[in-house]
Protein backbone atom coordinates (compact mmCIF):
# COMPACT_ATOMS: atom_id res chain seq x y z
CA UNK A 1 0.00 0.00 0.00
CA UNK A 2 1.02 3.71 -0.55
CA UNK A 3 1.61 5.98 1.98
CA UNK A 4 -0.53 8.86 2.76
CA UNK A 5 0.65 12.15 4.57
CA UNK A 6 -1.98 15.77 5.44
CA UNK A 7 -1.22 18.36 5.50
CA UNK A 8 -3.71 21.45 5.47
CA UNK A 9 -5.06 24.06 2.95
CA UNK A 10 -5.76 26.10 5.92
CA UNK A 11 -4.80 30.32 5.34
CA UNK A 12 -3.48 29.83 8.85
CA UNK A 13 -1.20 26.64 7.57
CA UNK A 14 -0.76 28.69 4.14
CA UNK A 15 0.53 31.55 5.98
CA UNK A 16 3.62 29.54 7.49
CA UNK A 17 4.58 28.34 4.37
CA UNK A 18 1.59 24.94 3.79
CA UNK A 19 1.81 25.12 0.34
CA UNK A 20 5.85 25.44 -0.16
CA UNK A 21 6.34 22.77 2.23
CA UNK A 22 3.49 20.49 0.65
CA UNK A 23 5.08 21.69 -3.16
CA UNK A 24 8.48 20.61 -1.78
CA UNK A 25 7.45 17.32 -0.33
CA UNK A 26 5.76 16.05 -3.52
CA UNK A 27 8.90 16.91 -5.35
CA UNK A 28 11.20 15.10 -2.49
CA UNK A 29 8.63 12.19 -2.95
CA UNK A 30 9.41 12.34 -6.82
CA UNK A 31 13.32 11.98 -6.66
CA UNK A 32 13.12 9.34 -3.72
CA UNK A 33 10.76 7.97 -6.55
CA UNK A 34 8.08 7.58 -3.32
CA UNK A 35 4.58 6.58 -4.25
CA UNK A 36 3.30 8.87 -1.62
CA UNK A 37 -0.42 10.43 -1.60
CA UNK A 38 -0.54 14.10 -0.28
CA UNK A 39 -3.60 14.64 0.95
CA UNK A 40 -4.73 18.22 1.76
CA UNK A 41 -6.76 19.10 4.43
CA UNK A 42 -8.15 21.61 6.93
CA UNK A 43 -5.92 22.77 9.77
CA UNK A 44 -6.55 20.73 13.83
CA UNK A 45 -6.22 24.58 15.29
CA UNK A 46 -3.00 23.97 16.59
CA UNK A 47 -1.39 27.40 14.90
CA UNK A 48 2.11 27.37 16.57
CA UNK A 49 2.48 23.72 14.87
CA UNK A 50 1.52 24.53 11.57
CA UNK A 51 2.54 23.38 9.37
CA UNK A 52 2.08 20.71 10.79
CA UNK A 53 2.68 17.09 9.03
CA UNK A 54 0.85 14.05 9.72
CA UNK A 55 1.66 10.54 8.50
CA UNK A 56 -1.29 7.62 8.15
CA UNK A 57 -0.17 5.15 10.38
CA UNK A 58 -2.15 1.88 11.15
CA UNK A 59 -2.91 3.34 15.00
CA UNK A 60 -3.69 6.72 14.23
CA UNK A 61 -1.78 9.77 12.41
CA UNK A 62 2.02 10.50 13.42
CA UNK A 63 3.19 14.37 13.97
CA UNK A 64 5.93 16.60 12.69
CA UNK A 65 5.60 19.88 12.81
CA UNK A 66 6.14 23.09 12.32
CA UNK A 67 8.18 21.53 8.95
CA UNK A 68 10.33 24.23 7.34
CA UNK A 69 11.67 23.41 3.53
CA UNK A 70 15.15 22.25 5.24
CA UNK A 71 13.55 19.39 7.04
CA UNK A 72 12.14 17.10 4.57
CA UNK A 73 14.79 15.60 4.09
CA UNK A 74 16.27 14.67 7.61
CA UNK A 75 12.60 13.66 8.02
CA UNK A 76 12.57 11.42 5.32
CA UNK A 77 15.69 9.95 6.22
CA UNK A 78 14.69 9.17 9.70
CA UNK A 79 11.84 7.23 8.61
CA UNK A 80 8.86 9.85 8.88
CA UNK A 81 6.54 7.55 6.31
CA UNK A 82 6.69 4.38 9.09
CA UNK A 83 6.57 7.00 11.90
CA UNK A 84 9.99 7.22 12.75
CA UNK A 85 12.05 9.50 15.40
CA UNK A 86 12.62 12.76 14.37
CA UNK A 87 13.21 16.21 16.77
CA UNK A 88 9.91 17.40 15.22
CA UNK A 89 7.57 14.27 15.90
CA UNK A 90 4.85 14.84 18.29
CA UNK A 91 3.56 10.97 18.26
CA UNK A 92 0.05 10.61 17.61
CA UNK A 93 -1.80 14.06 16.99
CA UNK A 94 -4.67 12.79 18.58
CA UNK A 95 -2.45 12.29 21.43
CA UNK A 96 -0.96 15.73 21.94
CA UNK A 97 -2.69 17.09 25.21
CA UNK A 98 -3.93 19.97 23.46
CA UNK A 99 -5.81 18.81 21.24
CA UNK A 100 -6.86 15.15 23.62
CA UNK A 101 -7.93 17.90 26.31
CA UNK A 102 -10.60 18.87 23.88
CA UNK A 103 -13.84 17.67 23.34
CA UNK A 104 -14.15 17.58 19.76
CA UNK A 105 -18.17 18.37 18.51
CA UNK A 106 -18.66 20.81 15.68
CA UNK A 107 -15.21 20.53 14.75
CA UNK A 108 -14.70 16.63 15.21
CA UNK A 109 -13.59 16.31 11.48
CA UNK A 110 -11.62 19.56 10.87
CA UNK A 111 -8.09 18.41 10.00
CA UNK A 112 -9.10 15.37 9.55
CA UNK A 113 -11.18 15.05 6.38
CA UNK A 114 -10.46 15.94 2.76
CA UNK A 115 -12.68 19.48 2.62
CA UNK A 116 -12.84 18.54 -1.45
CA UNK A 117 -14.21 15.41 -0.97
CA UNK A 118 -17.98 14.50 -0.38
CA UNK A 119 -17.16 10.48 -0.30
CA UNK A 120 -14.86 11.39 2.57
CA UNK A 121 -17.25 13.43 4.51
CA UNK A 122 -19.73 10.55 4.27
CA UNK A 123 -17.18 8.05 5.10
CA UNK A 124 -16.41 10.14 8.69
CA UNK A 125 -19.98 10.04 9.61
CA UNK A 126 -21.54 13.04 7.16
CA UNK A 127 -24.94 13.35 5.93
CA UNK A 128 -26.16 10.96 9.09
CA UNK A 129 -27.58 13.78 10.79
CA UNK A 130 -29.58 14.85 7.38
CA UNK A 131 -30.35 11.12 7.11
CA UNK A 132 -32.26 11.63 10.38
CA UNK A 133 -33.74 14.68 9.65
CA UNK A 134 -35.26 13.65 6.67
CA UNK A 135 -36.91 10.69 8.52
CA UNK A 136 -38.13 12.97 11.33
CA UNK A 137 -39.35 15.78 9.51
CA UNK A 138 -39.35 19.41 10.45
CA UNK A 139 -41.33 19.48 13.57
CA UNK A 140 -39.26 17.17 15.36
CA UNK A 141 -35.58 18.40 14.07
CA UNK A 142 -36.90 21.88 15.47
CA UNK A 143 -37.74 19.81 18.87
CA UNK A 144 -34.38 18.39 19.05
CA UNK A 145 -32.48 21.53 18.14
CA UNK A 146 -34.55 23.72 21.04
CA UNK A 147 -33.87 20.15 23.10
CA UNK A 148 -30.08 20.48 22.37
CA UNK A 149 -29.91 23.94 24.04
CA UNK A 150 -27.74 25.28 20.96
CA UNK A 151 -27.72 29.32 20.93
CA UNK A 152 -26.55 31.67 18.26
CA UNK A 153 -22.80 31.65 18.16
CA UNK A 154 -22.19 34.87 16.09
CA UNK A 155 -22.64 37.04 19.62
CA UNK A 156 -25.88 37.46 20.83
CA UNK A 157 -26.82 33.89 21.90
CA UNK A 158 -30.02 33.36 20.73
CA UNK A 159 -31.28 29.75 20.97
CA UNK A 160 -31.53 28.62 17.60
CA UNK A 161 -34.01 26.49 17.61
CA UNK A 162 -36.29 29.06 18.92
CA UNK A 163 -35.60 31.24 15.68
CA UNK A 164 -36.35 28.05 13.94
CA UNK A 165 -39.65 27.69 14.94
CA UNK A 166 -40.31 31.41 14.48
CA UNK A 167 -39.77 30.65 10.55
CA UNK A 168 -41.67 28.05 10.75
CA UNK A 169 -44.43 28.96 12.07
CA UNK A 170 -44.85 32.14 8.90
CA UNK A 171 -47.14 30.75 6.64
CA UNK A 172 -45.89 28.92 3.50
CA UNK A 173 -44.28 30.96 0.96
CA UNK A 174 -40.63 31.24 -0.35
CA UNK A 175 -38.22 31.05 2.92
CA UNK A 176 -34.68 31.56 3.23
CA UNK A 177 -31.54 30.49 5.29
CA UNK A 178 -29.14 32.92 5.57
CA UNK A 179 -25.44 31.94 7.24
CA UNK A 180 -23.39 34.75 8.31
CA UNK A 181 -19.87 33.90 7.55
CA UNK A 182 -18.62 37.68 7.74
CA UNK A 183 -16.65 36.75 11.20
CA UNK A 184 -15.11 40.30 11.31
CA UNK A 185 -14.38 40.12 15.23
CA UNK A 186 -10.93 40.77 16.31
CA UNK A 187 -8.78 37.22 17.15
CA UNK A 188 -11.51 35.05 15.27
CA UNK A 189 -11.06 32.39 13.04
CA UNK A 190 -13.22 29.52 13.55
CA UNK A 191 -16.09 30.13 10.95
CA UNK A 192 -12.82 30.15 8.47
CA UNK A 193 -11.53 27.03 9.39
CA UNK A 194 -14.98 25.32 9.25
CA UNK A 195 -15.63 26.57 5.71
CA UNK A 196 -11.73 25.73 4.74
CA UNK A 197 -11.60 22.47 6.50
CA UNK A 198 -14.85 20.64 6.75
CA UNK A 199 -17.43 22.85 4.36
CA UNK A 200 -19.93 20.03 4.20
CA UNK A 201 -20.62 20.08 7.68
CA UNK A 202 -22.19 23.76 7.10
CA UNK A 203 -23.98 22.34 3.70
CA UNK A 204 -25.49 19.40 6.18
CA UNK A 205 -26.34 22.11 8.69
CA UNK A 206 -28.09 24.52 6.48
CA UNK A 207 -30.04 21.78 4.71
CA UNK A 208 -31.49 20.79 7.76
CA UNK A 209 -31.94 24.17 8.72
CA UNK A 210 -33.90 24.57 5.37
CA UNK A 211 -36.29 21.27 5.98
CA UNK A 212 -37.00 22.28 9.46
CA UNK A 213 -38.49 25.43 8.22
CA UNK A 214 -39.60 25.04 4.79
CA UNK A 215 -37.02 27.16 3.64
CA UNK A 216 -35.81 25.97 -0.49
CA UNK A 217 -32.79 28.33 -1.14
CA UNK A 218 -29.60 29.27 0.82
CA UNK A 219 -27.48 32.03 1.20
CA UNK A 220 -23.56 31.79 2.65
CA UNK A 221 -22.28 35.35 2.76
CA UNK A 222 -18.46 34.89 3.37
CA UNK A 223 -16.35 37.97 3.84
CA UNK A 224 -14.04 38.99 0.68
CA UNK A 225 -11.09 38.66 3.08
CA UNK A 226 -11.75 35.33 2.82
CA UNK A 227 -10.97 34.09 -0.65
CA UNK A 228 -10.14 30.39 0.49
CA UNK A 229 -13.16 29.82 2.31
CA UNK A 230 -15.00 31.27 -0.51
CA UNK A 231 -13.27 29.08 -2.96
CA UNK A 232 -13.21 26.09 -0.56
CA UNK A 233 -17.21 26.63 0.16
CA UNK A 234 -17.93 26.95 -3.94
CA UNK A 235 -16.27 23.77 -4.64
CA UNK A 236 -17.99 21.41 -1.66
CA UNK A 237 -21.22 23.21 -2.97
CA UNK A 238 -20.61 22.21 -6.04
CA UNK A 239 -19.65 18.77 -5.09
CA UNK A 240 -22.85 18.27 -2.56
CA UNK A 241 -25.30 19.10 -5.43
CA UNK A 242 -23.31 16.62 -8.34
CA UNK A 243 -23.39 14.04 -5.28
CA UNK A 244 -27.24 14.75 -4.75
CA UNK A 245 -27.02 16.22 -1.84
CA UNK A 246 -28.16 19.69 -2.90
CA UNK A 247 -30.87 20.82 -5.42
CA UNK A 248 -34.25 18.91 -6.25
CA UNK A 249 -35.11 15.99 -3.91
CA UNK A 250 -32.15 16.07 -1.83
CA UNK A 251 -30.58 12.57 -0.58
CA UNK A 252 -33.42 11.01 -2.71
CA UNK A 253 -36.12 12.47 -0.28
CA UNK A 254 -39.07 14.84 -1.08
CA UNK A 255 -37.53 17.65 0.24
CA UNK A 256 -35.92 20.49 -1.95
CA UNK A 257 -32.89 22.58 -1.16
CA UNK A 258 -30.25 24.68 -2.85
CA UNK A 259 -27.63 27.40 -1.53
CA UNK A 260 -25.02 29.91 -3.05
CA UNK A 261 -21.95 31.81 -1.67
CA UNK A 262 -21.70 35.27 -2.13
CA UNK A 263 -18.41 37.08 -1.29
CA UNK A 264 -19.42 40.15 1.72
CA UNK A 265 -18.72 43.95 1.09
CA UNK A 266 -15.92 44.43 3.33
CA UNK A 267 -17.49 46.22 6.56
CA UNK A 268 -17.86 45.38 10.32
CA UNK A 269 -20.84 45.94 10.22
CA UNK A 270 -22.13 43.60 7.02
CA UNK A 271 -21.89 40.66 10.15
CA UNK A 272 -24.94 42.45 11.68
CA UNK A 273 -27.63 40.54 10.59
CA UNK A 274 -30.18 43.22 8.84
CA UNK A 275 -27.02 44.92 7.68
CA UNK A 276 -25.87 41.64 5.99
CA UNK A 277 -29.58 41.02 4.30
CA UNK A 278 -29.32 44.66 2.65
CA UNK A 279 -25.69 44.06 1.46
CA UNK A 280 -26.72 40.17 -0.14
CA UNK A 281 -30.07 42.39 -1.80
CA UNK A 282 -27.12 44.77 -3.50
CA UNK A 283 -27.60 47.53 -1.31
CA UNK A 284 -25.62 49.38 1.22
CA UNK A 285 -24.38 47.66 4.38
CA UNK A 286 -27.22 49.68 6.17
CA UNK A 287 -28.76 48.20 9.90
CA UNK A 288 -32.36 47.93 9.66
CA UNK A 289 -34.82 49.00 12.46
CA UNK A 290 -36.27 46.03 14.13
CA UNK A 291 -39.22 44.84 14.44
CA UNK A 292 -39.79 43.52 11.72
CA UNK A 293 -37.68 40.32 12.66
CA UNK A 294 -35.91 38.79 9.73
CA UNK A 295 -37.59 35.72 10.77
CA UNK A 296 -40.95 37.50 9.68
CA UNK A 297 -39.65 40.30 6.91
CA UNK A 298 -36.22 39.06 6.07
CA UNK A 299 -34.25 38.46 2.93
CA UNK A 300 -36.46 40.19 -0.31
CA UNK A 301 -38.91 40.71 2.30
CA UNK A 302 -39.38 36.78 3.10
CA UNK A 303 -38.69 34.68 6.30
CA UNK A 304 -35.44 34.07 6.68
CA UNK A 305 -33.44 32.42 9.38
CA UNK A 306 -29.98 34.08 9.70
CA UNK A 307 -27.35 31.97 11.20
CA UNK A 308 -23.71 32.27 12.63
CA UNK A 309 -21.05 29.46 10.77
CA UNK A 310 -20.54 27.65 13.85
CA UNK A 311 -24.66 27.71 15.24
CA UNK A 312 -25.59 26.04 11.75
CA UNK A 313 -22.71 23.44 11.56
CA UNK A 314 -22.83 21.98 15.21
CA UNK A 315 -26.92 20.60 14.00
CA UNK A 316 -25.52 18.01 12.29
CA UNK A 317 -24.14 16.46 15.56
CA UNK A 318 -27.27 17.56 17.12
CA UNK A 319 -29.35 15.87 15.04
CA UNK A 320 -26.60 12.42 14.85
CA UNK A 321 -26.14 12.47 18.43
CA UNK A 322 -29.32 14.01 19.63
CA UNK A 323 -30.49 17.11 21.63
CA UNK A 324 -29.86 15.48 25.67
CA UNK A 325 -26.33 14.45 23.92
CA UNK A 326 -25.46 17.40 22.84
CA UNK A 327 -26.87 19.60 26.42
CA UNK A 328 -25.02 17.21 28.51
CA UNK A 329 -22.50 19.45 27.91
CA UNK A 330 -21.91 23.47 29.53
CA UNK A 331 -23.01 24.79 32.76
CA UNK A 332 -26.10 26.93 33.35
CA UNK A 333 -27.76 27.95 29.82
CA UNK A 334 -24.49 27.61 27.83
CA UNK A 335 -24.85 23.80 26.61
CA UNK A 336 -22.91 22.35 24.72
CA UNK A 337 -19.16 23.32 23.33
CA UNK A 338 -17.43 26.25 22.18
CA UNK A 339 -15.13 26.88 19.27
CA UNK A 340 -12.76 29.54 21.69
CA UNK A 341 -10.31 31.26 19.56
CA UNK A 342 -7.03 31.99 21.19
CA UNK A 343 -5.23 34.59 19.67
CA UNK A 344 -3.09 37.48 20.10
CA UNK A 345 -0.27 38.04 22.32
CA UNK A 346 -0.51 33.98 23.23
CA UNK A 347 2.30 31.24 23.48
CA UNK A 348 -0.62 28.44 22.14
CA UNK A 349 -2.71 30.61 19.72
CA UNK A 350 -5.40 28.97 17.92
CA UNK A 351 -8.66 26.75 18.13
CA UNK A 352 -10.09 24.99 21.61
CA UNK A 353 -13.39 23.89 21.78
CA UNK A 354 -14.36 22.84 25.21
CA UNK A 355 -17.43 22.38 26.95
CA UNK A 356 -19.16 25.62 28.39
CA UNK A 357 -17.56 26.60 32.18
CA UNK A 358 -14.01 26.86 31.67
CA UNK A 359 -12.47 29.63 33.18
CA UNK A 360 -10.97 32.45 31.41
CA UNK A 361 -8.12 31.75 33.72
CA UNK A 362 -7.29 27.87 32.95
CA UNK A 363 -7.65 29.36 29.06
CA UNK A 364 -4.86 32.09 28.58
CA UNK A 365 -2.60 30.30 31.52
CA UNK A 366 -2.76 26.47 31.09
CA UNK A 367 -4.34 26.27 27.69
CA UNK A 368 -2.54 29.08 26.04
CA UNK A 369 0.09 28.84 27.83
CA UNK A 370 0.81 32.30 29.07
CA UNK A 371 1.95 35.03 26.46
CA UNK A 372 4.13 34.77 23.77
CA UNK A 373 6.46 37.52 24.72
CA UNK A 374 6.58 35.60 28.00
CA UNK A 375 5.85 38.85 30.01
CA UNK A 376 3.01 38.93 32.38
CA UNK A 377 -0.42 38.70 30.81
CA UNK A 378 -2.35 42.33 31.65
CA UNK A 379 -5.49 42.36 30.11
CA UNK A 380 -7.69 39.69 27.70
CA UNK A 381 -10.71 41.40 25.42
CA UNK A 382 -13.11 38.40 24.96
CA UNK A 383 -15.78 38.50 22.35
CA UNK A 384 -14.55 40.84 19.66
CA UNK A 385 -13.75 44.76 19.05
CA UNK A 386 -17.12 45.35 21.04
CA UNK A 387 -16.40 43.11 24.46
CA UNK A 388 -14.67 43.46 27.75
CA UNK A 389 -11.36 44.28 29.34
CA UNK A 390 -11.08 41.44 31.91
CA UNK A 391 -8.19 42.11 34.23
CA UNK A 392 -6.58 38.81 35.95
CA UNK A 393 -8.51 39.15 39.14
CA UNK A 394 -11.38 38.50 36.82
CA UNK A 395 -9.59 35.20 35.36
CA UNK A 396 -12.20 32.88 37.66
CA UNK A 397 -15.20 33.66 35.49
CA UNK A 398 -16.68 30.96 33.76
CA UNK A 399 -17.01 30.62 30.03
CA UNK A 400 -20.68 31.26 29.82
CA UNK A 401 -22.96 33.98 28.42
CA UNK A 402 -24.37 34.37 32.24
CA UNK A 403 -21.34 35.35 33.88
CA UNK A 404 -19.45 37.02 30.83
CA UNK A 405 -22.58 39.58 31.30
CA UNK A 406 -22.89 39.28 35.04
CA UNK A 407 -19.34 40.68 34.79
CA UNK A 408 -20.32 43.69 32.09
CA UNK A 409 -18.72 41.25 29.44
CA UNK A 410 -19.54 39.35 26.47
CA UNK A 411 -18.73 36.10 24.61
CA UNK A 412 -19.52 37.19 21.67
CA UNK A 413 -17.75 34.40 18.83
CA UNK A 414 -15.55 33.28 21.28
CA UNK A 415 -12.61 35.31 20.58
CA UNK A 416 -9.58 35.55 23.27
CA UNK A 417 -7.04 38.36 22.76
CA UNK A 418 -4.81 38.29 24.96
CA UNK A 419 -2.26 41.30 25.67
CA UNK A 420 1.06 41.55 28.04
CA UNK A 421 1.77 44.74 30.59
CA UNK A 422 3.31 46.46 27.83
CA UNK A 423 -0.27 47.77 26.18
CA UNK A 424 -1.80 51.00 26.69
CA UNK A 425 -5.30 50.47 27.43
CA UNK A 426 -6.07 54.01 27.01
CA UNK A 427 -5.03 53.39 23.56
CA UNK A 428 -7.30 50.65 23.75
CA UNK A 429 -10.59 52.12 24.77
CA UNK A 430 -9.22 55.05 22.21
CA UNK A 431 -9.39 52.41 19.51
CA UNK A 432 -12.56 50.82 20.14
CA UNK A 433 -13.99 54.44 19.99
CA UNK A 434 -12.07 54.72 16.36
CA UNK A 435 -12.90 51.32 15.28
CA UNK A 436 -16.58 52.25 15.84
CA UNK A 437 -16.43 55.75 14.03
CA UNK A 438 -15.14 53.86 10.94
CA UNK A 439 -17.23 51.32 11.03
CA UNK A 440 -20.61 53.09 11.61
CA UNK A 441 -23.12 52.43 9.10
CA UNK A 442 -24.33 56.09 9.92
CA UNK A 443 -27.94 55.05 10.95
CA UNK A 444 -28.31 56.55 14.22
CA UNK A 445 -26.60 59.51 16.25
CA UNK A 446 -24.97 58.32 18.85
CA UNK A 447 -23.09 55.71 17.15
CA UNK A 448 -22.37 57.99 14.20
CA UNK A 449 -21.32 61.73 16.57
CA UNK A 450 -20.46 59.61 19.82
CA UNK A 451 -17.96 57.62 18.37
CA UNK A 452 -15.73 60.46 16.83
CA UNK A 453 -16.88 62.98 20.70
CA UNK A 454 -15.02 59.61 22.02
CA UNK A 455 -11.89 59.50 20.63
CA UNK A 456 -11.89 63.19 21.27
CA UNK A 457 -12.83 62.83 24.75
CA UNK A 458 -10.07 60.45 25.47
CA UNK A 459 -7.73 61.96 23.51
CA UNK A 460 -8.61 64.72 25.95
CA UNK A 461 -8.28 62.58 29.32
CA UNK A 462 -4.85 61.57 28.01
CA UNK A 463 -3.92 64.39 27.74
CA UNK A 464 -4.54 65.60 31.74
CA UNK A 465 -6.99 68.32 29.85
CA UNK A 466 -9.94 68.31 32.71
CA UNK A 467 -9.55 65.33 33.40
CA UNK A 468 -12.46 64.47 36.33
CA UNK A 469 -14.86 66.71 34.34
CA UNK A 470 -13.92 64.61 30.54
CA UNK A 471 -14.86 61.50 32.61
CA UNK A 472 -18.06 62.43 33.51
CA UNK A 473 -18.54 63.17 29.89
CA UNK A 474 -17.36 60.24 28.93
CA UNK A 475 -19.24 58.00 30.80
CA UNK A 476 -22.05 59.54 30.34
CA UNK A 477 -21.50 59.56 26.23
CA UNK A 478 -21.19 55.51 26.87
CA UNK A 479 -24.53 55.53 28.60
CA UNK A 480 -25.99 57.45 25.39
CA UNK A 481 -24.10 55.17 23.16
CA UNK A 482 -25.25 52.00 25.25
CA UNK A 483 -28.77 52.44 25.47
CA UNK A 484 -29.58 55.24 22.76
CA UNK A 485 -28.25 53.57 19.60
CA UNK A 486 -30.14 51.06 16.79
CA UNK A 487 -27.51 48.32 16.81
CA UNK A 488 -24.82 46.29 19.32
CA UNK A 489 -22.54 48.49 16.90
CA UNK A 490 -22.50 51.01 18.84
CA UNK A 491 -24.31 49.78 21.67
CA UNK A 492 -21.65 47.93 23.08
CA UNK A 493 -18.35 49.80 22.19
CA UNK A 494 -19.18 51.58 25.49
CA UNK A 495 -17.70 48.23 27.36
CA UNK A 496 -14.30 48.08 25.94
CA UNK A 497 -14.30 51.53 26.70
CA UNK A 498 -15.20 51.14 29.84
CA UNK A 499 -13.95 48.12 31.10
CA UNK A 500 -10.72 49.56 30.44
CA UNK A 501 -11.52 52.68 32.48
CA UNK A 502 -12.71 50.89 35.28
CA UNK A 503 -9.94 48.03 35.08
CA UNK A 504 -6.98 50.00 34.60
CA UNK A 505 -7.40 53.98 35.44
CA UNK A 506 -3.82 54.48 35.68
CA UNK A 507 -3.29 53.87 31.95
CA UNK A 508 -5.64 57.31 31.77
CA UNK A 509 -3.67 59.00 34.12
CA UNK A 510 -6.54 58.82 36.16
CA UNK A 511 -6.76 58.62 40.17
CA UNK A 512 -9.26 56.48 41.10
CA UNK A 513 -10.78 59.34 42.77
CA UNK A 514 -11.74 60.82 39.56
CA UNK A 515 -13.33 57.71 38.62
CA UNK A 516 -15.33 57.86 41.74
CA UNK A 517 -16.67 61.61 41.33
CA UNK A 518 -17.31 59.98 37.50
CA UNK A 519 -20.25 57.60 39.02
C1 LIG B 1 -21.74 45.05 14.33
C2 LIG B 1 -22.11 43.62 14.38
C3 LIG B 1 -21.34 42.68 13.69
C4 LIG B 1 -21.71 41.34 13.71
N1 LIG B 1 -20.92 40.45 13.04
C5 LIG B 1 -21.29 39.15 13.00
C6 LIG B 1 -20.51 38.22 12.26
O1 LIG B 1 -19.50 38.55 11.65
N2 LIG B 1 -20.93 36.93 12.25
C7 LIG B 1 -22.07 36.51 12.91
O2 LIG B 1 -22.41 35.34 12.85
N3 LIG B 1 -22.79 37.38 13.63
C8 LIG B 1 -22.45 38.68 13.68
N4 LIG B 1 -23.22 39.56 14.37
C9 LIG B 1 -24.45 39.05 15.01
C10 LIG B 1 -25.60 38.98 14.00
O3 LIG B 1 -26.28 40.22 13.99
C11 LIG B 1 -26.61 37.89 14.36
O4 LIG B 1 -26.96 37.99 15.70
C12 LIG B 1 -26.12 36.47 14.09
O5 LIG B 1 -25.65 36.32 12.79
C13 LIG B 1 -27.26 35.50 14.32
O6 LIG B 1 -26.80 34.18 14.21
P1 LIG B 1 -26.69 33.23 15.48
O7 LIG B 1 -28.02 33.27 16.18
O8 LIG B 1 -26.40 31.89 14.92
O9 LIG B 1 -25.60 33.77 16.33
C14 LIG B 1 -22.87 40.92 14.41
C15 LIG B 1 -23.62 41.86 15.10
C16 LIG B 1 -23.25 43.18 15.09
C17 LIG B 1 -24.08 44.16 15.84
S1 LIG C 1 -25.40 51.70 16.14
FE1 LIG C 1 -23.99 52.40 14.53
S2 LIG C 1 -23.87 50.67 13.13
FE2 LIG C 1 -25.67 50.35 14.42
S3 LIG C 1 -27.38 51.28 13.32
FE3 LIG C 1 -26.57 52.89 14.62
S4 LIG C 1 -25.08 53.93 13.32
FE4 LIG C 1 -25.48 51.99 12.35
Amino acid sequence: MSARIYIARDSGALCVGGEEIAAAFRKAFEKRGLDVEIVRTGSRGLYWLEPLVEVARYKGRVAYGPVHVGDIDGLLDAGMLDGGKHRLGLGLVEDIPWLKNQTRLTFKNCGIVDPRSLEDYKAHGGYKGLETAIEVGPEAIIEEVVNSGLRGRGGAGFPTGIKWRTVAQTPPQQKYIVCNADEGDSGTFADRMIMEGDPFVLIEGMTIAGIAVGATRGYVYIRSEYPNAIEAMEIAVRRAREGGMLGKGIAGSKYDFDMEVRAGAGAYVCGEETSLLESLEGKRGEVRAKPPLPAHIGLFGKPTVINNVLSLATVPIVMTKGGAFYSDFGMGKSRGTMPIQLAGNIKHGGLYETAFGITLGELVDKVGGGTRSGRPVRAVQVGGPLGAYFPRELFDTPFDYEAFAARDGLIGHGGVVVFDDTVDMAKQARFAMEFCAIESCGKCTPCRIGSTRGVELVDKIKAGQDVAENLIVLEDLCNTMKFGSLCALGGFTPYPVMSALTHFPEDFGAPRKCLEAAK
